[in-house]
């Protein structure tokens, strides 16, 4: 038996040593990428048509990858009503047929794999074994939501009758819930939200980041196939702050399920907290100010492969991504020089390239963005390394070449810096308290790596800084659906973890029901 608490297994993805497989994901994501893509609203089942605007792949800006509509006020408000409408009847449909409508898209997910790839690549400037990564996460949500949703919301719950009453306690979806995605994980996040709402009882209204609607869109499409009712799942394209807005402030949605940045989440718990009507959830997961201490009982080799897998991989586009790096200054300079050392070896192009180590950011203003804080916080560096990158590839799409650089303190840090920079700084063994009091101050708690061969330090760091997910000896991204659940406390969301065990009671709404036999 496995986390999952049953048979079942974690998606296997592909394996891309095995030169077969390899083939047939490539010819699978030609395939794919000759056929249109689009993207639109999609309202019980049928798009809605609305003049559309292209989409270009980040990684070459003038290659127009499919087009896009955006949903008007109108197609957001009927949304609501046919979600409103819907929601009993899902609600009361058995856990166990909603779970095996999961279980279906599941596997329909697993047979356009190739086809899903294509679209984390081509619009998401993805890896392709980010992609691949991307999609058996997508799967894993699925599923795992589908397991927990037969074992707690199927037969309710017998308690004591000590008066010679029957109590039973039953889960219920709480209604409509607006699930908010990001672009950094177009898929896989986006599935995750819609695929617990679902599971638990909810009707869903579906809003992908701006940047990344085409897979969306397919995605969509896929739960649609696998038996989602038309009416319960609905795809509103657009951005946040007109198309997100207004299905937050209306008064008939239950709850919202947000991952993105902590001040957008700040700015939905307002909006929720202002308008009529039943007071609704918000589950949010948000941004982090990650750290990794690395003692000089730790092996510097290790500490740098670790270093460049969670701060660059993905283009240091993760939530989970290393962003301060605390290293003793007994090994400082050698860890500095192994660093440079491997990050002039990464390579950054065309993530559609299966050599490719570090693709494009996602979209050119990220780019200004890191470009003002690299100028910024490299003025004063006591030590820089950034990659070389062709002036060719920066005309061609969004991309900024990997960047370590020496800082004084954590303090210099104000902001999240979602992008391809770890700051590095020095620290003295008897100033570990001062360490791990500057990473809790930053306010934020969602990963932290250690590297250490003491494992009372191990133990030590874990209990005291306040993190969501510890990382010892290992690098810090990759969290694994029921294995490693994952999500943050303060700035860094509200909680329950993603892909854990207690995440689909947040989506519900509980019922004691006493009868008087
Ligand atoms: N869950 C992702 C990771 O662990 C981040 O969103 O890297």
């Amino acid at each position: 038996r496995n986390l999952y608490g049953d048979e079942r297994l974690n998606s296997k993805g592909v394996n891309l040593p095995d030169p077969a497989e390899l083939q047939a994901l490539v010819s699978g994501m030609q395939q794919a990428s000759l056929q249109p893509w689009r993207a639109g609203p999609i309202v019980s089942g049928k798009a809605i048509a609305a003049q559309a605007m292209s989409v270009t792949n980040p990684a070459n800006r003038s290659e127009v990858i499919g087009t896009v509509s955006v949903a008007s006020e109108a197609t957001v408000d009927a949304a609501i009503s046919a979600a409103v409408a819907a929601q009993p009847d899902w609600n009361s449909t058995a856990a166990a047929e909603r779970a095996a409508i999961l279980l279906k898209a599941a596997d329909l997910y697993e047979k356009h794999l190739a086809q899903l790839v294509a679209y984390c690549v081509r619009e998401g400037g993805r890896s392709i074994p980010d992609s691949i990564s991307e999609v058996r996460e997508a799967v894993d949500f699925l599923r795992y939501y589908a397991a927990r949703a037969e074992e707690g919301f199927g037969k309710g719950l017998s308690l004591p009758g000590p008066t010679g009453e029957s109590n039973e306690l039953k889960l219920h979806g709480r209604g409509v819930f607006v699930c908010i995605s990001p672009w950094n994980f177009p898929l896989a996040i986006f599935t995750g939200q819609i695929a617990a709402a679902l599971a638990a009882g909810n009707s869903v209204i579906a809003k992908p980041a701006e940047q990344t609607p085409l897979v969306a869109a397919r995605a969509v499409e896929l739960l649609l196939e696998a038996g989602v009712p038309p009416n319960v799942l609905h795809l509103l394209t657009g951005d946040g702050a007109s198309v997100g807005a207004r299905a937050v402030a209306d008064p008939r949605i239950a709850g919202v399920a947000f991952t993105g940045s902590t001040e957008t989440a700040q700015a939905i718990n307002r909006s929720l907290a202002g308008r009529s009507g039943p007071i609704p959830v918000l589950i949010a997961e948000t941004g982090g100010q990650n750290a990794l201490i690395a003692d000089s009982s730790a092996l510097p080799e290790q500490i740098v492969l670790d270093v460049v897998q969670s701060g660059f991989n993905s283009a240091g586009q993760r939530c989970s991504a290393l962003r301060a790096l605390f290293v003793q200054d007994d090994i400082a300079d050698r860890v500095l020089q192994l660093l440079a050392g491997y990050m002039d070896e990464l390579k950054i192009g065309d993530p559609a390239d299966i050599s490719t180590d570090v693709g494009p950011v996602i979209d050119e203003p990220s780019c200004s963005v890191l470009g003002a804080h690299a100028r910024n916080i490299t003025k004063s560096a006591r030590w820089q390394h950034a990659e070389e990158m062709s002036v060719e590839l920066q005309r061609r799409g969004s991309f900024f070449a990997p960047l370590a650089v020496e800082i004084s303190s954590l303090a210099e840090l104000t902001r999240e810096v979602f992008g391809p920079i770890v700051h590095v700084i020095r620290y003295r063994a008897e100033d570990l308290d001062k360490v791990i009091d500057a990473i809790n101050n930053t306010g934020y708690g969602l990963t932290l790596g250690i590297h250490t061969r003491v494992d009372a330090s191990a133990r030590y760091i874990a209990s005291r800084v306040r993190s969501g997910n510890v990382y010892v000896n290992r690098n810090m991204i990759g969290a694994v659906v029921g294995v490693q659940p994952f999500g943050g406390r303060g700035l860094s969301g509200t909680g329950p973890k993603a892909g854990g065990p207690y995440y689909l009671h947040r989506f519900a709404t509980e019922q004691t029901i006493t009868i008087n036999t």
